[in-house]
């Protein structure tokens, strides 16, 4: 099958590249080839490629920034979906799209279902709705797949840098009432991928698994936990830090303002998604780990 990946430079779209390889042929592109700044440009390119499955992992993911730049984050985020999505129903393509726990406002007590109201709290968030919401209306068949606090060995990220602030600072300070699950991008890809596999098993007959999906990591945490193992595991292999995980000082949302708001609660419930593709899930922990090895070398 000819797979067209777009996004192919992020977190997510490195690690489809690599667990998208043995369903087929993958034509992966990034900005400079799909611009998603540029929505109408994306029919023409769709046309050109004639892919038989999309995924997109692109997005504008910057969600302080987006505060100020809400147009171009309407446009990549909702427009450009609604373009790809309008041409998979037209060619009877399947289109795979991520979206956020950010597109709820946190205000629930326990574990969001996809049935759960949203109500995001900043531009990100509706964007993303948008985005989700364009693909539902478009008819096409599309897995919808919202994740949370996302992470990757490349590049930067949350692990990196609080290894590289334990290292070097006297004193931490992490948030420590934002609750969720770190999910690694492996985690995403791979899933991804066994489902697609399930989607052409089951060919024509598929359609009945189209839809929106919860796809997290299990368990949950908040920043400070997070940060606090992310230094144990690190002692734990032998590194010397100057702050310890006992010393990681737990603050509140309010003491670390930041342009956008985000969710106190982003708890997504995986059940949906586990019972459709038969899948289990592992816990957060799991992926967390083997990242500390891949940062450290060990
Ligand atoms: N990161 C998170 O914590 C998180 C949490 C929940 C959901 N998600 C969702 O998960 C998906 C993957 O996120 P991620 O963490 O992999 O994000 P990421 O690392 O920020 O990657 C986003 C990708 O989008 C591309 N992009 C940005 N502007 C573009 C444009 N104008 N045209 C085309 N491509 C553009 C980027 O290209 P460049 O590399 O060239 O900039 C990059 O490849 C997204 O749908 C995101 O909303 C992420």
């Amino acid at each position: 099958m000819n797979i067209l990946l777009l996004g192919k430079n992020g977190q997510l779209g490195w690690e489809l590249q690599r667990a998208l390889a043995p369903l087929g042929e993958v034509v992966a592109l990034d900005q400079d080839r799909a611009d998603f700044a540029q929505p109408e440009t994306l029919v023409p390119l769709l046309d050109q490629l004639q892919p038989g499955l999309i995924v997109n992992a692109a997005a504008h993911t910057a969600v302080d920034k987006a505060e100020s730049e809400p147009e171009l984050s309407q446009r990549i985020n909702a427009d450009a979906v609604a373009e790809l999505a309008r041409w998979a129903a037209q060619h009877r393509v399947w289109l795979i799209h991520y979206s956020t726990d950010y597109v709820f406002d946190g205000s629930a007590a326990g574990w969001y279902s996809e049935e759960d109201a949203s109500n995001p709290l900043s531009v990100y968030g509706r964007t993303k709705l948008a985005g989700e919401q364009a693909l539902a209306a478009s008819g096409c068949h599309h897995l919808t797949l919202r994740t949370s606090w996302v992470y990757a060995s490349r590049g930067k990220n949350f692990a990196r840098t609080m290894l590289q602030l334990a290292a070097s600072r006297e004193s931490l300070s992490v948030v420590a009432d934002q609750w969720g699950a770190p999910t690694s991008a492996e985690l995403l890809a791979d899933v991804t991928a066994l489902c697609l596999y399930r989607l052409r098993q089951e060919g024509e007959g598929a359609g009945h698994l189209s839809g929106l999906y919860h796809l997290v990591a299990a368990g949950e945490t908040n920043w400070c936990d997070y940060a606090r193992f992310v230094l144990q595991q690190a002692q734990q292999r032998g590194t010397q830090l100057k702050v310890g995980p006992e010393q990681v000082k737990a603050i509140s949302t309010a003491e670390y303002p930041t342009p956008a708001q985000r969710p106190l609660n982003s708890r997504l419930a995986t059940d949906k998604l586990r019972q459709a593709f038969g899948l289990t899930l592992p816990d957060w922990r799991y992926h967390a780990a083997r990242q500390i090895d891949e940062l450290l070398g060990s």
